[in-house]
């Protein structure tokens, strides 16, 4: 038994439901990992959990967490004992705000020995979601034109990276603060969609045209805006719905207000207009495991040859959990914000 902290939800609620608990972490299972935690991502879906919007979430309380970067420091009877000692990174099942937590073997990946910690645990879920929808679903072609909902999230910087690699023309919808830094890392065009409409700037943009690709995580009305940004053979990737993001009962009202604005997509009319939908969920792959170690696979070339550049934002510390949350709310961040233990 490990003695560990860990970040818990205690109830649904604003930044301040987090609280730090110890509790006592049990041996690995057979093919398991025990990795001693140095940085855990925090994504969209955990502030979803905590306002109790995210249907995945364990039931409360919990702890959330999606990936981690750290040390192997105890071994299940089924792995290898070269682990022992390694710098690892992977994938959690939740569990991931914990200076201490079990993980299938299959879930961890090795961290190449230019990388930090804190660069290695703002890898995971944003850039494999990335490359899920670009290079697997979405099929990205240096031709084509991409547009990036939310460009200066952490999902969106990884979209950058891969969608730079690729050749394609970027645009990119962001708040105006971000575009000096989105243009920095690599965006074509930023475009401010809280001012003005962003699909007549698309539009504008290509010429009366749309674009090949959309990658969209808000949901709603927005995924409504993003076909209609469609040029003929465009695919539109929807993968999130930031826009139910709020707490307490309005929370419940922007979710319900998501929902309802959702576009019913009818096959005739992809038929007709030659254009394509997919959904992206990493949540629901726990099943294919192999898939998902190849995708990193063409990362880790990407970290080698300097195009995966994963950018941490900020670090907070486990007791300042709640600021961690409130930042990412109030749409300050750019990038990856992690939890240090
Ligand atoms: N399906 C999957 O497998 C999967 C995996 C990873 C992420 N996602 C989804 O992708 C989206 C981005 O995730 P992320 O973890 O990279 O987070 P993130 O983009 O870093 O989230 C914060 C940013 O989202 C934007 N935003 C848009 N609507 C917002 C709202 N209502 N409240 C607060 N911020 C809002 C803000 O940027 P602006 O300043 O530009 O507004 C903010 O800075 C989320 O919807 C997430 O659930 C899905």
């Amino acid at each position: 038994m490990t003695q560990r902290q860990q970040i818990v939800i205690t109830r649904a609620g604003g930044p301040d439901v987090l609280k730090i608990k110890e509790d006592r972490l049990a041996a690995p299972e057979a093919n398991e990992v025990q990795v001693t935690v140095a940085a855990a991502g925090i994504n969209f879906a955990d502030i979803l959990a905590r306002q109790g919007l995210y249907q995945d979430a364990p039931p409360l309380p919990c702890t959330v967490g999606y990936e981690v970067a750290g040390t192997v420091t105890q071994l299940g009877a089924a792995v290898p004992g070269e682990w022992l000692g390694r710098r690892v990174f992977g994938l959690t099942r939740f569990g991931g705000y914990a200076s201490h937590v079990n993980v299938p073997l299959a879930q961890i990946f090795e961290m190449p020995e230019s990388m930090d910690f804190q660069q290695a645990a703002a890898i995971p879920v944003n850039y494999l979601t990335a490359w899920q929808l670009l290079c697997v679903m979405g099929n990205l072609k240096a031709s084509e034109t991409l547009l990036i909902q939310n460009a200066g999230g952490g999902v969106g910087l990884a979209l950058i990276d891969i969608g730079k690699q690729l050749g394609a023309r970027l645009l990119g919808t962001a708040s105006a603060g971000k575009h000096a830094f989105l243009h920095e890392r690599g965006l074509d065009q930023a475009i401010d969609y809280t001012r003005g409409d962003w699909l007549a700037e698309v539009m504008h943009l290509t010429d009366g045209r749309g674009v090949e690709l959309v990658t969209d995580p808000l949901g709603g009305d927005s995924w409504r805006k993003s076909l209609r940004a469609l040029r003929h053979t465009g695919r539109l990737g929807m993968f999130g719905v930031s826009e139910a993001s709020a707490n307490g009962v309005a929370g419940k009202l922007k979710l319900l207000k998501t929902a309802l604005k959702m576009p019913f997509i009818h096959p005739v009319s992809l038929m007709n207009e030659n254009r394509g939908t997919f959904g992206v969920n990493m949540g629901h792959l726990w099943h294919e495991v192999d898939k998902i170690r190849e995708w990193m696979d063409a990362l880790l070339a990407g970290w080698q040859d300097g195009w995966v550049r994963p950018h941490v934002d900020r670090a907070f510390s486990f007791s300042e959990a709640g600021e961690a949350h409130a930042w990412i709310e109030a749409r300050r961040n750019i990038g990856k914000v992690l939890l240090v233990p």
